[in-house]
């Protein structure tokens, strides 16, 4: 449910609620006017000296994230009020102001409020966006499968934020903004954070339904029927060990005339036991989090569909659990690919790049101007960057600097990674067109290599690894622990970007731009193309078979024979895609 939320010019000291939380800039000016009034007016008095006492004993300055809390015992119309230093105003990020705002949800909730009065100073005013998607996500919880005493007994519903000063004329705006963000944030979690006897394919794609329908945009699902038919080979294999059958998912925003086309891409491993090549026991719960890519595309076209942004934006989803069954794929097999690419599996555990492979090639068939997936994809990745931090790849400079703006934007923490063209040797392999996995080393830059593969001709890509922050150890700044949502924000400021560019110069954005490849990548992404095609031919009838014939596919892979074609002739079909809207465009 999202908070009620209202925003007065009033000060908090004379705001009724359960819990206080007065957030205030350095005390004693620094460059403040001398006559700005405080946001603490008010309260000294009415506690009979009891702040100013306080605030000297402690010398308490207002610096950042210095806090004090007091019991009012009534003498104002709440019970608690605690005191939160802000440092100097004007330097706060927005990932500052968002974490201020959550601190503040987190206490009115640790302190069973109801009701929160949040008092800003008026230099805080035109952050309201930030504030009110801190203030929703920092009062998260995922606590629907507890009963009895461990379920909260009090929960925040309503907010006031008293504003210390005039309030912008689009407050309303500003706020529905921020509780429509907070809550694509939030489902992301949400399906996150379901354990994987309840969220399994089938179970995420309708859940996808339900979001599509929530924001009036288009989705379409395919089981795991059609995933065969339309020869996504690796989902299938990755998949086909469970139960629970894997699903592809398709969400579709389209406005009129739109300019760009952004395609986001969703790794959605509902369980990651390893497979046949199985993780130690130790953590493996966690692995119900290994959806969490696909999670953030079902919040992030949520709020796509509300808030309608110029650009045409899709959603692609590969589902799958990945487990071990005498029907799992095994380290050896050489399987085909919706690309046509015949791939060798080298331990079944890296089935992340795998399900993705075929979801890029559905994906680019849409033809995007910007293509971006991400995923939990390596524990590499964790190494190198710790739970906080995504690792990010860019197949040019021009992608790359918008996407390093968007995330400075919004403040969520991403790293640039290199593509090491040298590491590409790993992925060589002596009975396929390519194996799965390299050796340790540069584990993240391998797997990100690996994907590469798989974008064929779109212009601009961007691979988001998100192993370490899609699952928080513990609660940091606006995050909680468990489920994240860690790279909504950022997709959505990269897709606000993309927006405001169309509006205003058509045809002068670095999204629209015609391929700007790095020195770096143009060569790979020509060999990449011109790759594609001769595997196309080479997996229409791969060697030692006759061809992956109708009735082959359709009796599946129980029976299929020794050597049958993994690639089947499906490898130089295309998917489906909307290639002559497309091209009219161009
Ligand atoms: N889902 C894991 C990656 C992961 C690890 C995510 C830790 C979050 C936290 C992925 O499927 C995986 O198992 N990757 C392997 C790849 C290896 C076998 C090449 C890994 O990172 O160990
Ligand atoms: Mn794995
Ligand atoms: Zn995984």
């Amino acid at each position: 449910m999202p908070l009620k939320i209202s925003v007065r010019s009033v000060l908090p000291s004379r705001e009724a609620g359960d819990i206080i939380v007065v957030g205030t800039p350095l005390l004693g000016g620094g460059r403040s006017k001398k006559n700005q009034r405080s946001p603490l007016d008010g309260f000294d008095r009415a506690l009979g000296g009891a702040l100013g006492r306080l605030i000297k004993k402690e010398e308490f300055k207002g610096k950042k994230d210095q806090l004090l809390s007091l019991s009012t015992l009534g003498r104002v119309k709440a019970d608690r009020l605690i005191v939160h230093g802000l440092g100097d105003v004007e330097k706060l990020t927005a990932a500052d102001v968002r974490t201020f705002a959550a601190k503040a949800a987190r206490a009115a909730n640790a302190d069973k409020a109801r009701r929160l009065v949040l008092g800003i100073p008026e230099q805080l005013v035109d952050r309201l966006r930030e504030i009110v998607e801190g203030l929703e996500l920092g009062a998260y919880r995922f606590t629907k499968y507890m009963t009895g005493d461990r379920k909260p007994k009090a929960e925040l519903g309503q907010v006031t934020i008293c504003v210390v000063g005039n309030l912008p004329k689009d407050v309303k705006e500003r706020v529905d903004l921020g509780q429509t963000i907070a809550a694509g944030v939030n489902l992301a979690r949400d399906l996150s954070n379901e354990p994987p006897n309840i969220l399994y394919p089938d179970t995420l794609a309708e859940a996808s339904r339900v979001a599509a329908k929530d924001a009036n945009i288009k989705v379409q699902v395919f089981d795991y029927k059609e995933i065969q038919k339309r020869g996504m080979k690796l989902l299938q294999a990755v998949g086909q060990g469970s139960e629970h059958k894997p699903a592809m998912i398709h969400f579709s925003y389209v406005p009129a005339n739109p300019k760009r086309r952004i395609v986001f891409v969703g790794k959605g491993v509902t369980f990651d036991s390893g497979g046949l090549s199985i993780k130690p026991a130790a953590g493996m719960g966690e692995m119900k989090h290994d959806m969490s890519g696909a999670a953030n595309v079902v919040g992030l076209m949520n709020v796509i569909g509300k808030v309608k942004p110029d650009v045409e934006v899709h959603g692609i989803v590969a589902a799958a659990e990945n487990m071990p069954d005498g029907n799992s794929y095994r380290p050896g097999d050489v399987w085909g690919s919706l690309d046509g690419k015949s791939v060798e599996i080298i331990n079944t555990d890296a089935e992340g790049r795998l399900i993705l492979a075929d979801a890029l090639a559905y994906a680019r068939a849409l033809e995007p101007d910007l293509l971006v997936d991400n995923a939990t994809l390596t524990g590499a990745c964790v190494v190198a960057l710790g739970n906080s931090c995504s690792g990010w790849y860019a197949n040019n400079e021009a992608t790359a600097e918008e996407f390093a703006g968007a995330a400075k934007a919004s403040g969520e923490q991403m790293w640039r990674m290199p593509l090491l063209e040298d590491l590409k040797d790993q992925l060589k392999s002596d009975s396929a067109d390519l194996k799965h996995t390299g050796d340790r080393w540069g584990g993240s830059i391998s797997a990100a290599l690996f994907l590469r593969e798989f974008i064929g001709n779109v212009p601009n890509w961007i691979h988001c690894d998100i192993a370490g922050p899609a699952m928080g150890d513990r609660i940091r700044g606006w995050d909680p622990k468990g489920g994240t949502g860690h790279g909504v924000l950022t997709f959505l400021s990269l897709v606000d970007r993309a927006s405001r560019a169309a509006a205003a110069a058509p045809s002068a954005s670095s999204l629209s731009a015609a391929p700007v490849p790095a020195v770096e990548a143009a060569p790979a992404v020509k060999t990449a193309a011109r790759k594609s095609k001769k595997a196309a031919k080479v997996s229409a009838q791969p060697a030692g078979t006759k061809g992956g014939t109708k009735k082959s596919r359709a009796e599946g892979p129980r029976t299929a024979k020794v050597g049958d074609a993994p690639g089947g002739d499906v490898g130089a079909r295309e998917p489906q895609g909307r290639k002559t809207a497309a091209r009219k465009r161009r």
